[in-house]
């Protein structure tokens, strides 16, 4: 099924669902699907929690910078969920239809457990975490083509992606 030939790009906060949203669309629509944390820390060779340890935060937004090179190059048709800092940082536009998942800060805080924390360094002080949230939200807005509840089943968030992308063809 082709939607779009452009790719499909999951922004939004920490803990919003995107990568399970990506995974879901990926198998929905039969495209792969690409989480740039995963592909960073592949070529970082150590978790990204232990790269901001050592090499800091502006460090790990250069190494995003060189994701959005080289998808924006290199990737079509695909399904590409992004770190929460990506639209803060960079644009993202530039790799394809931008898709914002908006939960309110409360289901999130829910939906992370004690390792799923431990991963976000930007998560560990629940305050920050909350504070950066507000200062964000509108910026993933800002840089989406289409947001979308957060705040739903995956399934019903998959779904009201694809019917959109369905009625724009
Ligand atoms: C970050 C979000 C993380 C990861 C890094 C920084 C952020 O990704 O890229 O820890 O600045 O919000 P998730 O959104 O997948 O947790």
């Amino acid at each position: 099924m082709a939607i779009t030939p452009k790719n499909i790009v999951l922004i939004g906060f920490m803990g919003s669902g995107k990568s399970s949203v990506a995974k879901h669309l990926g198998r929905n629509l039969g495209r792969f699907v690409l989480d740039s944390d995963e592909m960073i820390e592949k070529i970082l060779g150590v978790s990204i929690a232990e790269f901001f340890e050592k090499e800091g935060e502006e460090a790990f937004r250069k190494k995003e910078a060189r994701f959005i090179a080289w998808a924006k190059k290199s990737v079509q048709d695909a399904i590409i969920s992004t770190g929460g800092g990506m639209p803060i940082f960079h644009n993202v536009r530039q790799m394809g239809f931008v898709v914002y998942l908006n939960s309110d800060f409360d289901s999130i805080v829910g939906r992370l457990d004690g390792a799923k924390i431990a991963k976000r360094p930007l998560f560990r002080d629940l305050a920050n975490a909350r504070e950066l949230f507000e200062c964000r939200r509108e910026i993933y807005a800002k840089n989406a083509d289409l947001e979308v509840d957060a705040n739903q089943p995956i399934e019903s968030i998959a779904l009201e992606i694809v019917n959109h992308l369905d009625t724009k063809r």
